[in-house]
């Protein structure tokens, strides 16, 4: 089974701040971009990387992944969805790992559940369970949510990429955050496997302080 991963690193990183796209700035030595396509490349399995960047951000891209090899680099589109749309008529395979940029920490060790789950299942993904008590938002707090019935999804996910690309044709809902949604939409099962906290995604200056940390402990 051809496995390819598709990093999605077209985004401006507006939550963040600080002008630089997120994925560009630089994280114990290399970029955010580049932990998380040399943490997929490094997996065994994993046969081949892609990667969706912004339009105007080649010059940003090569820079950043220099002697890497990714191929040819996509342009991505205004959403999310958009640049995932465009990675996928790109590749080739029997299987495809899209995964955030935003999350350059990935063990193998969750790439090896994916790829297990996927040998019996069209599509399967990381998660986590929520940790924190729950509240519907409001002038003040509104009613408890249930979290024993919640969890976090995490990328990478892991799909057959026929089924994917299919999912993805028939989609007619609003631009979806992750490609679970969009599967599932199409009526396909998604298997459930663990994910990691070091997957989580840098979204907010506080995510990266603490990214930043994490590989300092790392270090020492
Ligand atoms: N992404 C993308 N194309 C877009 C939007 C997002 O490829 N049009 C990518 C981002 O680069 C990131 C991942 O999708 O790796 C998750 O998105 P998010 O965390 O929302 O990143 P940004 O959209 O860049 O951040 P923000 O929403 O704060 O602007
Ligand atoms: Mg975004």
């Amino acid at each position: 089974m051809h496995v390819t991963a598709l990093i999605v690193a077209a985004g401006s990183g507006s939550r963040m701040g600080d002008g630089l796209p997120k994925q560009y700035r630089p994280l114990g030595g290399k970029s955010v971009l580049a932990h998380a396509v040399d943490a997929l490349a490094a997996h065994p399995r994993i046969g081949s990387v892609c990667v969706v960047i912004g339009k105007g951000q080649e010059q940003l891209a090569e820079t950043a992944l220099s002697g890497r090899d990714v191929g040819s680099l996509i342009v991505g589109g205004a959403e999310r969805a958009d640049s995932v749309r465009a990675g996928l008529a790109a590749i080739q395979g029997d299987a495809v790992l899209v995964h955030d940029a935003a999350r350059p920490f990935c063990p193998p060790s969750v790439v090896d559940r994916l790829l297990i789950a996927l040998g019996d299942e069209v599509a399967a993904v990381p998660t986590l369970p929520v940790a924190d008590t729950l509240a519907i938002a409001g002038a003040d707090l509104g009613e408890p949510v249930d979290r024993s019935s919640l969890i976090r999804v995490q990328t990478p996910q892991a799909f057959r990429l026929p089924s994917l690309i299919d999912a993805y044709s028939r989609w007619s809902g609003p631009s979806p955050t992750d490609e679970s949604t969009v599967v599932r939409g199409a009526g396909f099962k998604v298997a459930l496997v663990d994910g990691d906290p070091a997957l989580e995604k840098l979204t907010t200056a506080a995510d990266f302080a603490r990214a930043e940390q994490m590989l300092t402990a790392r270090l020492t």
